[in-house]
């Protein structure tokens, strides 16, 4: 069954009331439901209330039990013949949260009972109508017993609680500001609490907590500075205050995402709140701060202007991107930031859209939407609104979010609205580009530069072409915003920056005044989600990477330099392997740049995105190639990889970006060394593993090793298991680290993993550390053997049983058959083929499944 964004209908009932009643057990929780409902608009049509899984054991309307005539079941709905345009609906219904598998309505974990809604779930909790444009005043009464559930939360403010016979409790929330059921939330538990205050601009004092485990709370103050970060950087940068006396987030160890922006309650999944030196990297530093900020600013973007329906998903979760995105660059770099976004844009999703589950920013149907929170949704929706905010500006950018903000407010908008916003506020033509929402491809540009000496002047041709996409063949020409420049090559001079506007399919653009052919940059910033083909020489590129002004343009230079000599290397052309080690080793020894900078430039591009650049995927030749350069850049510099190592080792841990960028750097440079093949790499690998005082260091040292095959490996991890197998987080990274290790063995190691007595099905992040880490691994997952795929085919049929959601996941790398080889492509849709034979399977799985065949 497939929804379509073209049958839209305003709802038939609305419900601005609900009061909530949990009688709350983990075996058997009781739900009763009280709705004022109000019949929208003039129809007979009957209130059909959305449910999954829930029988109703009371109806009552108006106080009566309903006659047995007057209401139905609708495939998990309940329908029920109401004859006036006003009524009060009560429900009560029956839930076993600790049976609750899926992590989708209320569930257990660790001891807890919470809930996750988004994007259905609500309707596993009681019956309602599940859409995000039915908005309602939620007051909510829980009542549980005091000893497993000390600390009740909800929604809103708290506003009553008092004892209750039988070691039971209770207590009342109530959240003034109407919302769509999926921002729902409950939390049950015996939780200790970070507590803080923020004051907001106009002075109001907001109680901020950070609920976890007693354990755990040492491990929250990383998280409370981004939230008050976030809260001040939302006020400065969007004039956007927060609303409700109190703000909590709870961390849950099971979760299938990353965090969830409940009003008032946030709900976070505990990788993404934890953090201390001995356990967390600096990346998840980073992450921890980027999701808090996320789903803060979701507060406005999602909760104050929600969504109308779910084919606008990218309407809060691409703009709340692109907030948390330049958030996370104020607080540390923009350069390297904006390097990080790139990387991950192009990893996930240029992958998606030129595959078998490409869609629309906006899509046009679906089956499941779970499905829907991709990295197009995200990641594309954030680089759309980032293309906006460059063609306003700031200021005409911030009147269009202004004008959307106080516009939509209490409403449930559309991207079109959004962009409308945009073009009023903006004073700006947005037609065009428009196409962005609805087009579905990553667009490709030629840009060919040719000099003329007797004219003095340079042309720039940009060709465009959009490919086709599942159900969209054809494609229109893009407004591409491309940020360019072109440079002197004899002072090395940027003779200055413009925004080149390419809206045909075929376009040029002349350039006066130059006697010599100067060098081009282009797509500066990453300024539009694109494919850039240039004419540019590996000289040229050696020049951009020594002398571009743009981070990002300059690293992108010195990445197109080594890709062009891998490829060439791949292809079995002569490549000039120098140019990339004299690249290599001026960025390195360049004192001005920020080292964090450097580590990202001298990296080798990822074996996936080699991948990307050929016809046909070839993981053998690519690793081969990758690993060989690798070995020579280490052995050709190692006496610069051994100086860096040795004087970025710091006496005492910091978080300030000085250090981090230091880390970074000195990580880098264990690897080139351990590549170097120099006879102590694995001494100095396990020297830093050892005496590393933070998990950056110990992590990667763990991870060079891991690549290896030395004593030293089996006893690094063993050593790393003994100290962290009572920390599931920190045991996940045990399982991730083998998992995406190059080493020649990988795909038995994961197959063992998989029957580990520390492996478990049932936790969400151990999945993805297992098998969502070797999934990603091209060398090992793409094994010629086809043992990849199975064990990756098996653990998708296994866990659909449990948690479909996160099954559904595990399935797109598998669906990238048609860029293998035949004999892999054959293997991987056998595969596709058995997990769809499988009888029951989640309608999460066989929506992906069957795409993929297609
Ligand atoms: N809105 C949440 C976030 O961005 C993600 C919720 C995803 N949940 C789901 N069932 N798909 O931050
Ligand atoms: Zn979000």
């Amino acid at each position: 069954h497939v929804v379509r964004r073209e049958d839209y209908r305003p709802p038939d009932w609305l419900v601005p009331d609900i009061a909530l009643d949990f009688d709350l057990d983990a075996a058997a929780t009781r739900v009763h439901a009280t709705l004022s409902v109000t019949r929208n608009g003039d129809h007979d049509r009957p209130l059909k209330l959305d449910g999954d899984g829930l029988l109703p054991l009371e109806i009552r309307v108006d106080g009566n039990p309903v006659a047995a005539d007057l209401w139905s079941m609708d495939s998990g709905a309940l329908v029920i013949a109401l004859p006036d345009a006003v009524h009060i609906v009560e429900t009560l219904v029956e839930i076993a949260p600790q049976d609750n598998s899926k992590l989708m309505g209320l569930y257990a974990s660790g001891g807890l009972l919470c809930t996750q809604c988004e994007a259905e779930g609500f309707r596993r909790i009681t019956f309602f109508p599940d859409r995000p444009d039915v908005l309602s005043r939620y007051s909510v009464r829980m009542a549980a017993d005091k000893a497993l559930y000390p600390v009740l939360l909800a929604n809103g403010d708290p506003v009553e609680q008092g004892e209750l016979p039988g070691g039971r409790h209770w207590a009342r929330w109530n959240d003034p500001f109407p919302k769509p059921c999926y921002l729902f939330a409950l939390v049950a538990g015996d939780l200790a609490c970070n507590a803080d205050r923020f004051v907001t601009m106009s002075g109001r004092e907001v109680q901020l907590g950070i609920w976890v485990r007693e354990a755990d709370l040492p491990r929250t103050a990383h998280a409370m500075q981004a939230l008050r970060n976030s809260m001040a950087w939302d006020e400065r940068v969007y004039g956007r205050e927060y609303d409700l006396d109190v703000f909590n987030i709870v961390a849950v160890a099971d979760f299938n995402f990353g965090a969830m922006e409940n009003k008032g309650l946030n709900i976070f999944n505990s990788r993404y709140i934890l953090a201390d030196p001995e356990t967390a990297t600096d990346i998840d530093y980073d992450g921890v701060e980027g999701v808090v900020a996320h789903e803060y600013f979701h507060n406005w973007s999602g909760n104050r202007v929600t969504c109308r329906d779910w084919f606008q998903l990218s309407l809060k979760e691409g703009f709340t991107v692109f907030r948390d995105q330049n958030f996370s660059a104020d607080m540390g770099s923009h350069a390297v930031k904006r390097i990080e976004d790139v990387r991950i844009l192009r990893a996930a999703q240029f992958q998606e859209d030129s595959g078998p589950l490409a869609h629309p920013v906006r899509p046009e149907s679906y089956m499941e939407i779970s499905n829907f929170y991709t990295a197009t949704i995200y990641n594309k929706g954030a680089e759309l609104i980032r293309m906006m905010a460059l063609m306003l500006g700031p200021e005409r950018f911030r009147a269009g979010t202004d004008l959307y903000f106080d516009r939509h407010d209490g409403e449930a908008a559309t991207c079109e609205d959004f962009v409308r916003a945009m073009e009023e506020g903006g004073e700006i033509d947005l037609g065009q580009f428009r196409l962005w929402y609805e087009q579905a491809g990553t667009p490709h540009v030629r840009a060919l530069l040719t000099h003329d000496p007797v004219a003095r002047s340079v042309t720039l041709l940009l060709e465009q072409t959009v490919p086709p996409t599942p159900g969209q063949p054809e494609k229109r020409p893009m407004a591409i915003p491309l940020r360019t420049a072109l440079f002197d090559p004899e002072t090395g001079e940027n003779r200055g920056d413009e925004l080149l506007m390419l809206t045909e399919a075929r376009q040029s653009f002349t350039f006066q005044g130059w006697t010599a052919a100067p060098i081009l940059s282009i797509n500066r910033g990453f300024s539009a989600p694109v494919i850039v083909e240039t004419n540019r020489s590996q000289a040229d590129l050696a020049f951009l990477s020594a002398h571009d002004d743009d981070p990002f343009a300059r690293y992108e230079a010195m990445q197109q330099l080594m890709v062009n000599v891998l490829v060439g290397r791949i292809g079995g052309q002569a490549v000039d392997e120098d140019a990339v080690i004299a690249a290599i080793r001026n960025a390195a020894t360049d004192p001005l740049l920020d080292p964090a900078f450097v580590a990202e430039a001298i990296r080798l591009p990822s074996e996936a995105y080699l991948g990307d650049q050929m016809a046909v995927v070839d993981p053998d030749a690519i690793h081969a190639a990758r690993d060989a350069l690798q070995r020579r850049i280490g052995a050709e510099l190692e006496p610069l990889w051994r100086d860096i190592h040795a004087r970025t080792r710091a006496n005492a841990f910091a978080l300030s970006s000085v250090a981090k960028g230091a880390r970074k750097l000195r990580n880098t440079a264990l690897l080139y060394l351990a590549a170097s093949g120099a006879v102590d790499g694995p001494t100095v690998a396990f020297g830093q593993f050892s005496e590393a005082d933070n998990m950056t260091e110990r992590q990667a040292a763990l991870a060079t090793l891991a690549n290896g095959t030395s004593a030293e490996r089996e006893a690094a991890l063993d050593i790393f298991y003994n100290r962290y197998r009572d920390d599931a987080l920190t045991l996940d990274k045990w399982f991730q680290t083998q998992a995406f290790a190059f080493h020649p063995d990988t795909v038995d190691l994961v197959e063992e993993l998989g029957r580990h007595k520390d492996f478990t099905l049932t936790n969400p992040n151990r999945v993805r550390a297992l098998y969502g880490a070797f999934a990603g691994n091209q060398w090992a997952f793409h094994h010629p053997s086809g043992k990849g795929y199975r064990l990756v085919a098996d653990c998708i049929i296994a866990l659909d049983k449990l948690n479909p959601q996160t099954a559904a996941r595990l399935v797109p790398p598998l669906g990238r058959w048609k860029r293998f080889d035949e004999p892999r492509a054959a293997l991987m849709r056998a595969e596709l083929q058995r997990i769809l034979l499988e009888p029951g399977l989640s309608k999460d799985v066989t929506e992906q499944v069957s795409k993929s065949l297609e």
